[in-house]
């Protein structure tokens, strides 16, 4: 993989206890104690202003629900920026508004240095916070979530995994289903036989090019039966 610059990630929440344990666990965990990515969790109540610690407000012309004001929004960004104003940075609004998160863009996200990821709460964020920090809006998908953290997490977790050194072997991220617009081959572990279910012989006779290929035929064909939409996206090399 090439151009890849990600050190960091950095998460603007108000529910930082939703974000910091998953960060903690499994690759994510394994990442930021080998130093190949850093997190930071940052409290937007944290730059509230006023004694009540408000951070949203009603909308102005009504409707319903609070928004998350500008103001507070924006210091909270800042104190992020000014940290390191000199770093390549992108800052993410997690939003049911945006295009939806891919293998793709998480890659492209790979040439930045940092990450911001915004969590949006209750109805959404005030609209000047977009035009002024915001560089895009993603989505994980077409449906409305609570707020932004699970989604950021997602966003977190597929970008990590594609930072050279965090999967121990690199040949499963370029197999992963998806890569080439293919989805992966049908996978079998002990035991041989379950239930009357034998694992496929061409498996088990150690003839590797016969193994790549019978791959390669399980590839194309469980994607022209899934996912057909994927080919055309990916038209054949
Ligand atoms: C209840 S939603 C607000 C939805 C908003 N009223 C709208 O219609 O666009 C609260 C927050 O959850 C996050 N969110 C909800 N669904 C999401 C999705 N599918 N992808 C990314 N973020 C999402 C966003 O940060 C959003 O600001």
């Amino acid at each position: 993989m090439n151009n890849v610059s990600l050190q960091s990630i950095q998460f603007l929440t108000l529910f930082p206890e939703l974000i910091s344990p998953a960060l903690q666990v499994s690759l994510l965990g394994k990442a930021q104690e080998r130093h190949l990515m850093q997190y930071g969790v940052t409290q937007i109540r944290d730059f509230a202003t006023d004694r009540h610690r408000s951070v949203d407000a009603t909308p102005y012309g009504g409707g319903e629900g609070m928004v998350l004001r500008v103001d507070v929004l924006h210091s909270a960004w800042q104190s992020l920026v000014q940290r390191h104003p000199e770093k390549r940075r992108r800052t993410l609004l997690m939003s049911p508004q945006g295009p939806h998160l891919t293998q793709e863009k998480a890659s492209a996200l790979l040439a930045y240095e940092e990450l911001i990821l915004v969590c949006g709460h209750y109805e959404g964020v005030d609209e000047r916070f977009i035009e002024l920090c915001v560089d895009e809006e993603l989505s994980i998908g077409d449906y409305i979530l609570t707020g932004g953290e699970l989604p950021a997490l997602v966003v977190a977790d597929v970008v990590t995994r594609l930072i050279p050194g965090v999967v121990g072997n690199e040949d499963s991220i370029a197999h992963d289903s998806l890569e080439e617009g293919l989805l992966k081959y049908p996978q079998y572990t002990r035991p041989r036989e379950f239930e009357g279910l034998e694992v496929p012989p061409v498996l088990l006779g150690g003839n590797h090019q016969e193994i790549a290929k019978w791959r390669q035929a399980q590839r194309e064909q469980r994607t022209q039966l899934k996912r057909p939409d994927l080919r055309v996206k990916h038209p054949k090399k």
